[in-house]
């Protein structure tokens, strides 16, 4: 007789693993199973943490470089040891998995050690053993997506997961896609001394972000020396003694040109991963991207399976992952779990940052939408000013009839902590007027997000 669970989640990333601690939370015999060593999934392990440790670990030092001065503060011999950044980064990963084992433990939730195959719609096999459940949640996640041609070896052409852990600054990067990793991690590796070269399919970066946030982002990115080849695809990758050697060519056609790389990243997006699951053999079906089909309540084409996270359709993100576990784990137990899909902010970690909820105008455009617009730039905030910060500025958009908020959009210092009152308004079916007449603490940066509001109604004060 199989070991008995009311509920199997499969994958400990934020999905998986915060699936399987409100399920216990909730009165429910919780397992996980997760084939790393590590819980955390690839958000704790590769993804979210570590990114952003050395986001930190180099800003601080570009910083140190380039910021301090005109505040007065000088260094000489200013150096960084790249061993030691590594190191940080990996004891922040350690914390933070180690954390999520303890979070298991302190909330009665298994862990089962190995990779997870249907037998059948309530028995998973795991490392020989047959395991059954009520309930059984697949929270697998995301992979790199290939491409042809360009041959990934981790070292020399490398994915997130090599970028994030190269031995040497390369003299020259080349990141083969200009979304949210390729300029996260690009823009590390600029800071610490690469000259790093961007190629990008389409003729903008980020597709999903508002048009005139993208087009100021390529611009601050500009400033810290990045350099982009827009319209442009790559046809090949061919090693050589020095590095490897890029063939590109127009992405409407054209002469082909070749470009010397020392490194290579390939961050053309992610693809649902459910390899080994045995998915075909219990009938679970997918989309034509090959993510799990669900219907609003998670629940697959198998009764009694259920899926979550970037597995499924929606953005790879770590917080909608975590929002749909909750709300699954709450279904289970019989309550009303739900997730607003209009309020969930994207951040890009660069400096400035870049973070965005709800629609963009080009969305509005399209949908026919009638809206109103409202700008602050942070060169007019007092404390972005203090701080020697100014690039950038708040964008908010507002239905034109009732002035509810339907989207904002902010390039600038900190935007992925600003941006959190306006996910809140949005959530709370705001308008830019309520968010106007909210007494903001003054010098803040998020004054810039009143006085847009204001501007939507064109009474900004200060400008
Ligand atoms: P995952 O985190 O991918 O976890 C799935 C887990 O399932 C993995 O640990 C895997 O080993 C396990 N698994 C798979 N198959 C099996 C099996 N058969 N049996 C057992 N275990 C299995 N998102 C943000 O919101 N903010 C960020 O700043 C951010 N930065 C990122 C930076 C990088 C470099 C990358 C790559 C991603 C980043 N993301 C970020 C995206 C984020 O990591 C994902 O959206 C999130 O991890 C998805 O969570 P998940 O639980 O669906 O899947
Ligand atoms: P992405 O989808 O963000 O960007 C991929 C980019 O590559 C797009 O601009 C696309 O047009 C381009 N592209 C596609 N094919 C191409 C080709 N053949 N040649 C050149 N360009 C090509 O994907 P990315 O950066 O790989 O990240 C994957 C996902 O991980 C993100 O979409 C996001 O959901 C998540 N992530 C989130 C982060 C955050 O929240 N801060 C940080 C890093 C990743």
């Amino acid at each position: 007789m199989a070991d008995q669970f009311d509920v199997i989640v499969i994958g400990a990333g934020p999905g998986g693993y915060v699936c399987a601690i409100r399920a216990a939370q909730l009165g429910m015999k919780v397992a996980c199973v997760e084939k790393r060593a590590t819980l955390g999934g690839t958000c704790l392990n590769v993804g979210c943490i570590p990114s952003k440790a050395l986001l930190q670990s180099s800003e601080n030092y570009h910083e140190l470089l380039h910021g301090f001065a005109r505040h007065g503060v000088s260094a000489e011999n200013v150096s960084f040891d790249l061993g030691k950044m590594m190191g940080h980064k990996d004891e922040v990963v350690g914390a933070n998995t180690k954390g999520v084992e303890f979070l298991f433990k302190k909330n009665k939730v298994t862990w089962l050690k190995g990779a997870a195959s249907f037998k059948s719609a309530n028995t998973i096999v795991v490392d020989g053993k047959e395991y059954g459940a009520r309930h059984i949640v697949i929270a697998t996640g995301s992979e790199s997506v290939p491409l042809p041609g360009v041959e990934v070896d981790e070292t020399q052409i490398v994915t997130s997961t090599g970028a994030i852990a190269l031995e040497s600054v390369p003299k020259h990067l080349v990141v083969i896609g200009g979304g949210y990793i390729g300029l996260e991690l690009g823009s590390v590796w600029r800071r610490l001394g690469a000259e790093v070269t961007v190629v990008e399919f389409l003729d903008r970066l980020v597709p999903t972000m508002d048009g005139e946030v993208a087009t100021a982002f390529q611009k601050t990115l500009g400033k810290l020396g990045m350099k982009f080849k827009l319209g442009t695809k790559v046809t090949g990758a061919a090693k050589t003694a020095k590095g490897v050697t890029l063939t590109l060519e127009p992405a409407k056609g054209g002469a082909a040109e070749t470009l010397e790389a020392d490194v290579v990243l390939v961050a053309i997006g992610r693809r649902a991963h459910t390899e080994g699951l045995g998915l075909d053999a219990v009938g679970v079906a997918t989309d034509e991207r090959g993510r799990v089909k669900t219907n609003g309540h998670y629940t697959t084409s198998v009764p009694g399976i259920y899926a979550i996270g970037d597995v499924i359709a929606g953005p790879m993100l770590a917080h909608k992952a975590e929002e749909e576990g909750v709300a699954l784990a709450e279904l289970l137990a019989g309550q009303a779990g739900h997730v607003n899909y209009g309020a969930i902010p994207g951040v890009v970690y660069t400096w400035p940052e870049v973070a965005s909820v709800g629609k963009t105008e080009e969305e509005l455009k399209a949908e026919g939408v009638a809206y109103k617009v409202g700008k602050f730039p942070f060169t007019a905030n007092g404390r972005a000013r203090a701080m020697g910060d100014t690039d950038g500025f708040v964008k908010l958009l507002s239905d034109k009839t009732t002035d509810k908020l339907l989207g904002a959009h902010i390039i600038g210092p900190d935007a992925g902590t600003i941006i959190a009152e306006l996910v809140l308004a949005i959530e709370f079916g705001a308008s830019a007027e309520d968010v106007a007449r909210t007494s903001h603490a003054h010098p803040s940066l998020n004054e810039a997000v009143k006085e847009a509001a204001l501007a939507v109604d064109g009474r900004a004060l200060h400008i």
